[in-house]
């Protein structure tokens, strides 16, 4: 997704932003761009494709300045080009502007501006149209000239603009798209992501929707819609700038897929007191409030909605309220029944994407609660909600989500039990016997993580399949969606999971001499159906990899290849059985040569429809 950069101070605008641009790649992009001031004029400089084709491009150029504005763009308007690539200009080159997200009406504006003004476009982005509305405006006060070009402009985005007339400001707006501003010392940044700006700032302001901000060398101002200033307290990024690295590993994603023991933990013992009980920070939701909602929702988007799979499962078997998983796309156009007894549980990493936002604000302007499970502190699902519940997995870069996924089912869990006690649907012996299994899984998760180079071998023998089946049972359901999304996003292989049960009504026909079958068969009391299921797709030529505990051995007899996790409760098999998954697909893409931080096709953050 698109990332904003913009920088003014003592230090080389262009160096500074180039950089920042490189943190945000994980966004995903299509093309980079850049504009500076440069005696008395604005420079633009883009290219279609990586940072790094941008960087030969200007590469013995003086573009030395200090003051400019940096774009990674992917593409909603207009196909991935130089021409369509940010910053765009207004027609006398005297205005520059970034965007991320979409003008809604920029048909309209750009026939207003066409019989108006005699515009002639020279891209087919929307952004461009943001460019010469603020230059047909501009006299002399950039921040009036946004302001009024912003009245006319519908839809959800953020924006950085400079004009060639006034190189001591940087303007940015904010209208549901992220924006923050770091503060520095004698410099002053705007972008659309923290990881862009923690090289060199530690301070920011988190902008709010149709706040508008002027950045100078020494200042940060922010304003409303009625152009009065408000203040703002300063946000202090706790992140070590090497969570952002890689720290040795080839990729973000096997990094993070590490890392998942620590976020479990974090995720979990943050909550628990000296007795085990939890304490939901961020989370206010009363017996009395609980008591009446009587329907759940959990909405979400990708991976995030595969932990709401798992989190209907856990809500519903502790706390004994119907719960139904939607993804955001289908929830919000589908006029669902909502009302002031329902709760809404928001999944989202970023807490950014635009699906999942529109479903929250459907679901809030009918009267529901809204409850985010949210990794990315200070996001718009986040500041909309009513209580949060964030999910420190750290920030998560690889585009496959892995940490983030597994931090989601910790709090799905936490969810569930607390509502639990709250309703009193839980005894005290299978809260404890439950919460004993979750506090023993970091340890479990490190014990499994030992066995990478075992998966890897599995990894070199089938690594050419061309089409993968994946099937399991009650939980394992949801384990083997998110199994299959993630061979799928990275190895581009043609995956797809189904409940076994479901396989004889369908499916099955597809089952032929050679076809991959990763059979998940981790719940105990369904583990004699699933060895069934694995009957009936070796009995039609299927190569089965099967997936169980430790102690289930039986299992040897049927699959051809198999992968244990430590022995565990049913209850919380999920977290365990992900991670084989995780690391399977990841060798696979590894050795199909694929680009597994950054997918073709993906993108991170979806902040797009
Ligand atoms: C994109 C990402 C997925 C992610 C989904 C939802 O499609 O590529 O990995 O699961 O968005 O993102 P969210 O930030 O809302 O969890």
């Amino acid at each position: 997704m698109c990332g904003i950069v913009g920088y003014i101070g003592d230090g080389n605008a262009k160096d500074i932003i180039i950089d920042g641009l490189k943190r945000l790649e994980y966004r995903g992009y299509d093309s980079a761009g850049i504009a500076v001031h440069k005696d008395g004029n604005l420079v633009v400089r883009k290219h279609i494709g990586r940072i790094s084709n941008l960087e030969d491009m200007i590469q013995g150029e003086n573009l030395d300045s200090p003051v400019g504005i940096g774009h990674t763009r992917w593409a909603t308007h207009g196909a991935p080009s130089d021409i369509n690539a940010h910053p765009h200009s207004s027609r006398d080159g005297r205005i520059a502007v970034v965007h991320n997200g979409i003008i809604e009406n920029y048909v309209k504006l750009k026939q207003w501006l066409r019989e108006n003004h005699n515009i002639e476009f020279k891209s087919e982005t929307d952004t461009e149209v943001i460019a010469q509305l603020i230059g047909v405006f501009y006299d002399g006060d950039l921040l009036d000239a946004v302001y009024k070009a912003v009245d006319m402009m519908e839809g959800a985005y953020a924006i950085g603009v400079i004009a060639a007339d006034e190189p001591d400001k940087i303007v940015a707006v904010r209208r549901d798209a992220p924006l923050i501003v770091g503060l520095g010392n004698n410099c002053n940044f705007i972008a659309s992501d923290i990881p862009a700006l923690l090289k060199h700032v530690r301070k920011i302001y988190l902008i709010e929707n149709n706040e508008t901000v002027v950045i100078t060398k020494n200042s940060a101002k922010i304003l409303n819609e009625e152009r009065k200033e408000v203040k703002r307290d300063v946000f202090n990024v706790t992140w070590d700038a090497d969570a952002a690295e890689k720290e040795g590993y080839d990729h973000f994603m096997l990094k993070e897929i590490h890392e998942q023991p620590k976020g479990i933990y974090e995720t979990l013992m943050r909550r628990l007191d000296e007795n085990d009980s939890i304490k939901l920070d961020g989370i206010t939701l009363t017996k009395e409030e609980l008591d009446k909602i009587n329907k759940i929702y959990i909405v979400a988007c990708g991976t995030a909605y595969h932990a709401g799979l798992v989190g209907k499962y856990a809500i519903e078997k502790f706390a004994k309220i119907p719960v139904e998983v939607d993804v955001a796309s289908e929830f919000r156009y589908r006029d669902p029944f909502v009302d002031e007894n329902t709760l809404f549980i928001a999944v989202s990493q970023s807490g950014e994407t635009l699906d999942t936002l529109a479903a929250l604000r459907e679901a809030k302007s009918k009267g529901a609660r809204i409850l985010s499970v949210v990794n990315v502190v200070g996001s718009s699902v986040a500041r909309e909600s009513d209580d949060v519940f964030y999910t420190w997995a750290g920030p998560e870069i690889a585009v496959a989500s892995t940490k983030a996924y597994t931090t989601q089912l910790i709090c799905m869990y936490l969810i569930a039990l607390y509502m639990a006690v709250l309703k009193g649907s839980i005894t005290e012996d299978y809260y404890k016997f439950v919460m004993d299994e979750l506090k023993a899984l970091p340890e479990k998760l490190e014990e499994l993580l030992k066995k990478e180079k075992d998966i890897e071998e599995i990894a070199k023998s089938q690594y050419k399949r061309e089409c993968v089946f994946f099937i399991g049972r009650g939980s394992d359901v949801g384990v083997s969606y998110e199994g299959s999304l993630k061979l799928k996003e990275i190895s581009y292989i043609n995956s797809f999971a189904i409940a076994a049960g479901e396989l004889k009504h369908g499916t099955i026909a597809l089952i032929e001499q050679g076809t991959l079958v990763i059979a998940l068969a981790t719940q105990d009391k369904l583990y004699d159906k699933m060895l069934s299921n694995i009957q009936e797709v070796k009995a039609r030529g299927a190569y089965v990899i099967g997936l169980a505990k430790e102690s289930n051995k039986e299992i040897e007899a049927q699959a051809n290849d198999v992968i244990y996790i430590p022995d565990c409760a049913d209850e919380v098999t999920p977290i365990l059985a992900v991670v084989p998954l995780q690391i399977l697909a990841y060798y696979i893409a590894k050795l199909r040569g694929c680009d597994i931080d950054k997918p073709k096709n993906l993108a991170k953050s979806v902040t797009v429809e």
